[in-house]
């Protein structure tokens, strides 16, 4: 049996601003095996985005521990997780977060930046992922020049560049309409099932719950 690629152990968050704190998480237990396709589903304000930014190291727990691949990130820097998440992790937002004077294939070659790679290679693996999102024929259009599914597309591309083992989506279909929103969630299910990666995905919609293999409910920063 492969180790879970998250496995988190009473994991709190607590968020402090000034003399306010907002207690979010209460101990959550989970574990995500390689190769799954899971969906997080809870009300608005159950904790879901502070978990994915935790899983996705984005951001640190306030306590538990977190085993992301078998390591122990809650005791890793903060250099090590960001060159973890370079290496292994990808995410995908609602609300795409391309950059708005970039093209297709410049937001997508984006996280290729921080790596040793020479800018020819960095082009044709850009374009070799958005080729795989069914966007050749997109690569020099401006975001504003995209429908909403399009950017998403270009956002999942952005994600996968990096060829990452797990990736992360916070309500990727939220902002879209149904036609893309299958189309989106087929691309999840694909790289799930074909290529073997792990996929966790924050929805608020059943439907979109039914692509994934398992559901997880939390509610008031606790798992049922
Ligand atoms: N940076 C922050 N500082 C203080 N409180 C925060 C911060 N971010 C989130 N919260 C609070 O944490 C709680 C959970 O927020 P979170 O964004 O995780 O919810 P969610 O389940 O993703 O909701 P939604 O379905 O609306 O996206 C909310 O009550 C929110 O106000
Ligand atoms: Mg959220």
């Amino acid at each position: 049996m492969p180790l879970p690629k998250v496995e988190l152990r009473g994991i709190t968050k607590t968020y402090v601003n000034g003399d306010v704190e907002t207690p979010v998480l209460h101990g959550v237990d989970l574990v995500v095996n390689a190769g799954e396709f899971v969906s997080l589903m809870g009300p608005s304000g159950s904790g879901k985005s502070t978990l994915m930014h935790i899983v996705s190291l984005l951001d640190r727990p306030t306590s538990g521990t977190y085993l992301f691949d078998g390591i122990d990130v809650t005791k890793r820097t903060d250099v090590e997780c960001a060159k973890l998440r370079l290496e292994k992790i990808g995410f995908v937002f609602q609300a795409f977060h391309l950059l708005p004077r970039l093209t297709a294939v410049e937001n997508v070659m984006l996280p290729l930046l921080y790596t040793t790679d020479k800018p020819s290679s960095r082009l044709s693996r850009a374009k070799a992922v958005l080729a795989d999102v069914g966007l050749s024929d997109r690569e020099d259009f401006l975001p504003s020049q995209l429908s909403g599914g399009q950017k998403q597309r270009v956002a999942i591309a952005r994600a996968l560049v990096n060829n990452p083992t797990v990736l992360f989506a916070d309500e990727p279909t939220g902002n879209l309409d149904s036609k893309s929103s299958e189309q989106v969630l087929n691309i999840l299910r694909d790289l799930c099932k074909k290529d073997g990666r792990t996929v966790m995905m924050v929805t608020h919609e059943e439907e979109a719950a039914a692509f994934s293999d398992r559901v997880i409910r939390i509610r008031d920063g606790k798992i049922l």
